[in-house]
């Protein structure tokens, strides 16, 4: 299909509610997921919502595979989910450092609940559930967000735990979220 651009932080669009996805299975929803599957891929991305590329509906793609360079960070499998429903299981916080495609070249330390469990739909419209926690409950509460409007940095606690990847991680080369 093809790569789109992604919206940075400062466009409006990146700033609204999404709508719900009202119609499963048609051309142009397997289309929107083609082209946020292609232009995730294509940032190396670990994961994507339709608002980055400039769609308000509630979609959103994640998936990491395990990469020997990060051996903290599991594995992720590839997942469509629309119209997500998030639950929290406990009120247990983590802190973590979040990147975001939106944002690039950035990082910044925010506080996400350890442990959830989400529902929703995939772009057939089969049910979608799962009890996840660590990075795999991290990244569907970003990309969730976005639905939201709401981008990472929002979320920062303490701005100092705020900057550009380079500096904080030298010499490393992390992945986008
Ligand atoms: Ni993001």
């Amino acid at each position: 299909m093809a790569i789109r651009p992604v919206l940075r932080m400062g466009d409006p669009r990146l700033l609204r509610v999404s709508s719900p996805v009202a119609q499963f299975d048609t051309p142009e929803l397997h289309a929107l997921i083609a082209d946020m599957q292609d232009t995730m891929r294509a940032l190396n991305g670990a994961g994507l919502a339709a608002p980055q590329i400039g769609v308000a509906l509630r979609v959103v793609i994640f998936g990491i595979d395990h990469n020997p360079r990060y051996p903290d960070a599991e594995a992720v499998p590839f997942t469509v989910l629309v119209n997500p429903l998030l639950t929290p299981l406990d009120a247990v916080t983590e802190d973590g450092w979040e990147g975001c495609l939106s944002v690039p070249g950035m990082r910044g330390l925010v506080p996400r609940l350890k442990r959830l469990e989400y529902s929703g739909c995939d772009q057939h419209g089969a049910r979608v559930h799962r009890r996840v926690d660590d990075f795999h409950a991290r990244v569907v509460q970003h990309e969730c967000d976005h639905l939201d409007g709401i981008l990472y940095p929002l979320r920062i606690r303490d701005l100092r735990h705020f900057g550009f990847t380079a500096e904080l991680f030298p010499g490393q080369d992390l992945q986008e979220e």
